[in-house]
């Protein structure tokens, strides 16, 4: 074993599950942009009071599992356990004309109990769009992830939905729920035993059994939205219903994080494990921009775990995505330069294109080729070389490759003038 591993909940990303990252944030980013929502990059951390605001309720994500440091200059400083926080702070600092829409890929920083689907840093994608209450937003957020994931295949990925209400009917609700719990205390899980009377919000989040039997019973948030949000909720459902996005309503979905307001939705993943299966959360934070220092802005968002949206594609056995096979391995037996030369020309015409170094023998860069993934080997010897000539050997089938009568099978192969290698190729492999 080496002297030193990756932190634990943490892993070295390489390889397929690295490609696979990229071929997801590069798909957001392409739908991300359909919406005319531009990347925000900021910092990954914060001054420690970004995240923890002091009001309302605070969530286990700030209060508990917060990576805090303190500075050489003895600043608090945190590393940032989410990314909205800082796209709010951001917003503040820069007032940027609104609405302002952005998105962005970030780790997130939060000391949780590692386990398969959670880790002390994951990454996440998301977006937030600010300046406006207009519910066709919230509608135009969740269809955004909605069809990002469907676009990745997943039909076992459930969106759930509800209002937590606002300043003027959440706090109604709150008391009817204290109260309600008051009456259950000794029910509920030991944690919650002792801050219920604090954070009576964060019970209907629990996930031990204790807490969800207490819950069943208890008073549902849609039964105290004021008129406003009643009529702000049920235009987001109308227009989710409008664009053919399935919803479900879940009275009991606050999320775990302290600053949402109206809207909150979460897609679970039925292929996952329940207590691991949210791929994505995210709602409305009209209060955020204030706290923050800001002019009263409305606000809205989302962030998807990609770990777990890697996981749900496994667990619905989606698992080609990111695979982009190297096309061409080049084989050189006269010493390097032809593999230099023609690995420039092939990647100069748009082919990924490999070879191996330090001059091994034939059968060693064979293997290496094979072990590469390349779809052909194109190789040069001595004869190929005097010939202005190479030998193309098809090493397997891409995926989705022209395999039908007439395609050169695995294990084929041709000679063919150095000229006309490019058009090869394009006829074998596209
Ligand atoms: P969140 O629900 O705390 O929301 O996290 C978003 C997503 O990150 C989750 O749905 C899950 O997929 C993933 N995730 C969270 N914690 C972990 C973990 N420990 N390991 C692996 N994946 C994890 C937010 O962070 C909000 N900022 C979302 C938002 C944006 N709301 C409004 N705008």
């Amino acid at each position: 074993m080496s002297a030193f591993q990756a932190p634990a909940g943490t892993r070295d990303l390489y390889g397929v599950d690295a490609a696979r990252l990229e071929a997801l944030v590069a798909r957001f980013a392409r739908r991300a942009r359909l919406a005319a929502y531009g990347l925000v990059v900021s910092p990954m951390f914060e001054d420690v009071g970004v995240f923890r605001r002091g009001v309302g309720e605070a969530s286990e994500v700030v209060t508990k599992e917060m990576y805090v440091f303190e500075d050489k200059g003895g600043r608090q400083l945190a590393l940032r356990p989410e990314g909205t926080a800082s796209v709010v702070r951001a917003f503040v600092q820069h007032r940027p004309v609104v609405p302002w829409k952005v998105w962005y890929v970030t780790p997130a920083f939060r000391y949780e109990r590692p386990q398969a689907g959670r880790y002390r840093q994951h990454h996440q994608l998301g977006v937030e769009a600010l300046g406006s209450a207009d519910p066709d937003l919230d509608v135009e957020v969740i269809a955004l992830l909605a069809g990002f994931y469907e676009g990745l295949g997943l039909r076992r990925a459930e969106l759930r939905v509800n209002s937590m209400g606002d300043a003027s009917c959440m706090p109604a609700y709150r008391s009817v729920l204290a109260a309600y719990l008051g009456a259950r205390a000794g029910e509920l899980c030991a944690e919650h035993k002792a801050t219920w009377e604090r954070n009576p919000l964060r019970v209907l989040d629990c996930k031990r059994a204790p807490c969800i039997a207490v819950r069943a019973g208890a008073p549902r948030l849609a039964d105290s939205l004021c008129a406003p949000c009643a009529e702000h909720f049920a235009r987001v459902t109308a227009g989710l219903d409008a664009l053919g996005v399935g919803w479900r309503r879940d009275d009991f979905l606050v999320r775990g994080l302290d600053y949402y307001t109206r809207t909150t939705f979460e897609f679970a993943s039925l292929a996952l494990d329940a207590a691991q299966n949210g791929i994505g959360g995210g709602g409305r934070y009209d209060g955020l921009v204030e706290q923050l220092g800001g002019p009263a802005t409305p606000g809205i968002g989302f962030g998807s775990g990609i770990e777990r949206v890697l996981l749900a594609c496994e667990a619905e056995s989606l698992a080609t995505i990111g695979e982009q096979p190297l096309e061409v391995f080049v084989v050189d037996l006269t010493g390097g330069g032809e593999a230099r030369d023609i690995t420039g020309e092939l990647r100069r015409a748009g082919f990924s294109a490999d070879r191996a170094f330090d001059d091994r023998s034939l059968k060693s860069q064979l293997k290496h080729a094979d072990r590469s993934g390349a779809q052909v080997a194109c190789i040069v010897g001595p004869e190929e070389l005097a010939t202005a000539t190479v030998t193309l050997r098809r090493l397997r089938l891409a995926p989705g490759a022209p395999g039908g009568l007439g395609a050169p099978g695995a294990g084929s192969q041709e000679r063919i003038a150095r000229g006309a290698l490019a058009a090869t190729l394009d006829a074998w492999l596209r």
